[in-house]
């Protein structure tokens, strides 16, 4: 945050979070493999080496500037550029020329990464400081294969987390019946918590009880509790942007159900699978509906909240420290 903006007044027009932000799942970047993906407007390259460790580096090799991504390769523990092929290691160091002269003195610029629930998270700062934080795992016992989702979409960069803790939108725009909070909105240090309950946001004749957790402002866990049904979900959800007003959503959805009688449960746990779709399918629709709300709103700055909308000033001041 800009020290010299009281809280809750930071510019958050249109930049991006200071944060660490999802950049593609674990399974896009397989052993040995060069991936290129995007975070706020720039090329950024993972690579996984033989080991399995997880890497994200500038695009450009420091030698004469070719991209790594675009014939890049893995060699056990390093990067190999495509040019004149030399060798970095992990941390960055070129160790070896592709034509047996001594290495030259230059670095890889890498980028602090982390893998959590299937998710690829690079740091981003503008300022380049490096991370105080790492997002926590969360914990996926008693669920069975999730099923995902990604999907590229015109919005700011809090729109996503914003919508989460917007109760009156989930009325007037996604149909639900009505919004209770059960427990209030709270903020500490990156983390915002809050829960509600709602009948008809996934299907229309369902209450479910939400426990959201923003870890920051770009990774989200929501649990999800449907007691009619005996269903519960998590819905692990990370956005980033990806250019100017451009977002790229990734969803990964879990679901178990467990009703009276052992077989009966044992032959939908089977199908938890099909259901972590269909749950993970009904928010995508919902989704489809803000993006069009998205699409040409403007973040303001000051907004006008009152009597009975969600905690929105509470979560602005909680996002400000993010820039
Ligand atoms: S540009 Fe990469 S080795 Fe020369
Ligand atoms: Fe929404």
């Amino acid at each position: 945050m800009n020290e010299a903006e009281p809280s809750g007044q930071a510019d958050m027009s249109a930049a991006c979070p200071n944060t660490w932000l999802a950049v593609a799942f674990s399974e896009e970047v397989k052993p040995a493999s060069v991936v290129t993906t995007k975070l706020a407007g720039q090329d950024i390259v993972l690579y996984r080496t033989n080991g399995g460790e997880l890497r994200a580096v500038n695009p450009h090799c420091p030698h004469l500037g070719a991209h790594l991504g675009r014939g890049g390769s893995v060699e056990g523990e390093l990067i190999i550029c495509p040019f004149h092929r030399m060798a970095f290691a992990s941390d960055g160091t070129c160790i070896r020329t592709g034509w047996g002269a001594p290495a030259p003195k230059i670095r890889l610029t890498t980028h602090p990464v982390q893998e959590r629930n299937g998710l690829v998270l690079v740091w981003h700062h503008a300022e380049g400081a490096p991370p105080t934080w790492e997002v926590p795992p969360v914990e996926t016992t008693g669920f069975s294969r999730p099923s995902t989702w990604t999907g590229v979409f015109t919005a700011h960069p809090l729109d996503l987390s914003e919508n989460t803790v917007d109760y009156q939108h989930f009325v007037a725009l996604h149909g639900a019946q009505s919004v209770v909070e059960t427990s209030p909105i709270k903020p500490v240090k990156h983390h915002l918590m809050a829960g509600f309950t709602m009948k008809g946001f996934y299907f229309s004749w369902a209450q479910v009880n939400v426990h959201l957790n923003l870890y920051d402002p770009g990774y989200a866990a929501v649990w999800l509790e449907m007691p009619a049904l005996g269903l519960k979900a998590l819905e692990i959800a990370a956005w980033s942007p990806i250019g100017p007003r451009r977002m790229q959503a990734r969803k990964i959805t879990y679901a178990n159900i467990a009703l009276p009688g052992a077989l009966v449960s044992r032959l939908l746990a089977t199908a938890s699978p099909l259901l972590a779709w269909v749950i993970g399918t009904a928010s995508v629709r919902q989704l489809k509906k803000d993006e069009e709300i998205w699409a040409d709103r403007q973040y303001l700055p000051n907004p006008k909240v009152t009597q009975g909308d969600g905690p929105v000033p509470t979560f602005r001041r909680w996002a400000a420290q993010f820039y």
